[in-house]
């Protein structure tokens, strides 16, 4: 979809479609023939949030969309606006769609609209041979305003489409999105953006860094792991900022098998590596002054005759034994080795993105993903990022007595608590002996990486974290 932003008048666009919005108490800021204000006065058109009304004036198709109250229309409310404006049109044969943005709002609702349009115009069906929507699709947003919006316009661009390219990657099966293809698309943003390097290492290489963790998980695969190290070099100086993705391509769940119901899905349990790729690349585009480590550790976790067991002890790359009493523990074993590493490499502050494990999904449901920290600061300048980008996170503790449940019977730590009390935190507590001094956040996001539920990315994956992860670094890049 071409986004642009303009400050001619809705009808001096091309657009086929104007999206005006209206808030309680408040009329149409700019009627054509009087056709909006009559939808209004006649009850069709209503101010509550989502309410739709089609009106046709000026040789164009209007769809006049309910806000609610102005003080509380912010730029979630804006993505779910854009949203149900993008479903209509679409039934309409929209190809061109304008949004006249409401008086008097700012930059981050101008943002949620063009965020809230990519976003429901996702579609993930590259796979078919016969598309069951023969629609054409919105080749077009233009936003207009009295003032220029051209900078809001184009970041919330460059950061939906990283979001839609997150999702692509985990709405792709697990024979198609492999590590070794996972790497691929870390390969094309270094080719896209000279800002950005990229080394990969396969089996061997993770072998001879130690990371037995890893290469425990990878073992059972005939497919290659790829450990993707990318730099992104903003500035010369600041802080390195250390981005750690889980990248199960395919979680079996090894010989601790899944049940058959819930393996399907599991080609998403690389969403956190995703995450954290498309960032980094919306954080190149936007030519954001930081300097970021991105750290992702890519396997699948199948069952073979050389697949860790049950019981296995591995040594982890920063020298600490893990007892493996769950092969489906394995995204913290990925993770460990991950995080270290992330540390040799000058990691000065740590956020480790990963659809750890289904508890977080049982406490938080899809509401908000699971925040866990060991730095009070670093936790409060995630949950900033958090609300800035409307990709939800809950701090949940760490305490002593948790991390005593970690530690094994015959190695340093376990892998899985037994029992399910507390799973998202005892994971948590096991990824935190693999930090050293570096201040550490964990964002767990099994609940939200999938189906989400929110009306611009309802089914499938979600693309969680990217918004998030790109928030953080404009924070940081604005000091
Ligand atoms: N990839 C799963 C977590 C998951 C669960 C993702 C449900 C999506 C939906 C992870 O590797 C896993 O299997 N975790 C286990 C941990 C347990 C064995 C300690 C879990 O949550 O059941
Ligand atoms: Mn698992
Ligand atoms: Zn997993």
């Amino acid at each position: 979809m071409r986004v642009s932003a303009t400050t001619d008048s809705p009808l001096a666009t091309t657009a086929d479609t104007v999206a005006v919005g209206v808030f309680e108490g408040e009329d149409v800021a700019h009627d054509h023939e009087g056709a909006l204000q009559a939808l209004l006065s006649s009850g069709e058109a209503r101010r509550s949030p989502k309410h739709l009304a089609l009106a046709h004036a000026g040789g164009r198709r209007f769809l006049l969309v309910g806000l609610g109250e102005r003080d509380a229309f912010d730029a979630e409310r804006a993505r779910v606006a854009a949203a149900t404006v993008v479903g209509r049109a679409r039934e309409l044969g929209t190809t061109a769609l304008c949004w006249e943005v409401p008086h008097h709002v700012g930059d981050p609702v101008v943002a949620g609209l063009v965020e809230g349009t990519l976003l429901a115009a996702y579609r993930f069906d590259g796979l078919r041979a016969a598309p069951d929507e023969p629609a054409p699709p919105i080749a077009e947003l233009v936003l207009s305003a009295h003032h220029d919006v051209s900078e809001p316009v184009e970041t919330a661009r460059v950061v939906a489409e990283a979001q839609n390219a997150a999702r692509d990657l985990a709405n792709t099966p697990a024979n198609l999105l492999t590590p070794t293809t996972l790497a691929d698309r870390a390969r094309a943003l270094a080719a896209e953006h000279p800002a950005i390097s990229v080394e990969v290492e396969g089996r061997d290489g993770i072998a001879a860094l130690g990371m037995g963790a890893f290469a425990a998980v990878a073992q059972g695969s005939d497919a290659e792991p790829q450990l993707i190290v990318a730099r992104y070099d903003g500035s010369p100086e600041g802080p390195l900022l250390g981005l750690v993705g889980k990248a199960v391509t395919f979680d079996s769940g090894g010989y601790s098998i899944k049940p058959a119901a819930s393996m399907a899905e599991m080609k998403f349990d690389m969403a956190g590596g995703a995450a954290v790729l498309e960032a980094l690349g919306a954080i190149a585009a936007l030519d954001l002054p930081v300097r970021v480590l991105a750290v992702v550790g890519a396997t699948e976790n199948l069952v073979s005759g050389r697949a860790m067991r049950p019981g296995d002890v591995v040594t982890a790359g920063n020298g600490l034994t893990i007892e493996v009493n769950n092969t489906d523990a394995e995204g913290r074993l990925v993770l460990a080795d991950c995080l270290a590493h992330a540390v040799d490499l000058g990691a000065e502050a740590l956020v480790d993105v990963a659809t750890l494990t289904g508890a977080i999904r049982v406490a938080l449901g899809r509401t908000y993903a699971g925040l866990l920290a060991d730095d009070d600061a670093w936790a409060e300048e995630l949950l900033r990022a958090a609300d800035a980008s409307g990709d939800l996170l809950w701090r949940l503790p760490l305490h002593p007595e948790y991390a005593e449940q970690v530690k094994g019977t015959v190695g340093d730590l376990n892998n899985a608590v037994e029992g399910r009390m507390g799973g998202a935190i005892t994971a948590a507590e096991l990824l935190r002996r693999f930090t050293g001094d570096v201040p550490w956040a964990h964002l767990d996001i099994v609940g939200l990486a999938w189906d989400g539920g929110k009306p611009y990315a309802a089914k499938g994956a979600t693309g969680f974290g990217v918004r998030l992860l790109v928030d953080l670094a404009r924070a940081r890049a604005a000091g």
